[in-house]
């Protein structure tokens, strides 16, 4: 069976190469399933809080052929997965506070990658000082920008205030380019309706401004 991967999920199963892969947040399994069918990890734990969700890993995993090597488990978070069990894992789509609060919530200490579908500061405010980061950069997916930020626990990396922003890997990707225009212009057009001076439109726009002006983006 060949898995339909968007760029997103692609991004990300190109990054997994590990032995006991941990998907929190499976849901429909791609990645989980994914990563056995490219032999990207030996085994994968699929996590969700969701029981229906994680039937959807769990028949997918089933027509792919790889139940023997993946284990779909009902719980929040690293709660059912054991301390040293997995030595990578993926948290994706959900929210950077959610993501900080699973994280924070739990003893594991193996690698990490993650993907937030908003709030990524308050991601990267949590993780800067307390964290590797080996990647973090930005996909285009669709009509959205994602990153992907690999991490692992560290001496800590600590973020600039525009890589808070914006991510770090910078400009070596044509999609984080193209993240940063497009986020700039948006924040323009908030910053202009709302005729404001001040607020975290106006602090991000600086700082979009900022690495603009750093790297020859118009
Ligand atoms: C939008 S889906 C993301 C699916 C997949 N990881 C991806 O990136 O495409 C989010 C999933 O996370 C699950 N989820 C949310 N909070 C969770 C938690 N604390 N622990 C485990 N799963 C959680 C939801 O039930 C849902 O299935």
């Amino acid at each position: 069976m060949k898995l339909k991967a968007d760029a997103r999920i692609r991004a990300i199963l190109n990054e997994i190469r590990c032995d006991t892969l941990a998907d929190i947040g499976c849901d429909h399994g791609k990645v989980a399933v994914g990563a056995l069918l490219e032999n990207r990890a030996r085994k994968v734990i699929a996590v969700d809080i969701s029981k229906e969700s994680l039937k959807k890993c769990h028949s997918l995993g089933e027509k792919a052929g790889v139940s023997d090597r993946l284990e779909c488990r009902q719980g929040d978070g690293f709660a059912p997965i054991k301390d040293g069990e997995a030595d990578f894992a993926v948290i994706a789509g959900m929210g950077g506070r959610e993501i900080v609060k699973i994280i924070s919530n739990s003893n594991y200490t193996g690698g990490l990658l993650l993907v937030a579908h908003q709030d990524i500061e308050e991601l990267r405010k949590f993780l800067s000082g307390r964290y590797d980061i080996h990647k973090d950069f930005a996909v285009s997916c669709g009509d959205r920008f994602y990153s992907i930020i690999i991490a692992s626990p560290g001496e800590g990396y600590v973020y600039a205030d525009e890589e808070l922003y914006f991510g770090r890997d910078f400009p070596k990707t044509e999609a984080f380019a193209e993240m940063l225009k497009a986020e700039k212009e948006k924040l323009e057009r908030i910053v202009k309706i709302g005729c404001l001076t001040e607020g975290e439109a106006v602090t991000k726009l600086k700082e979009a401004n900022k690495l603009c002006q750093r790297y020859g983006i118009l």
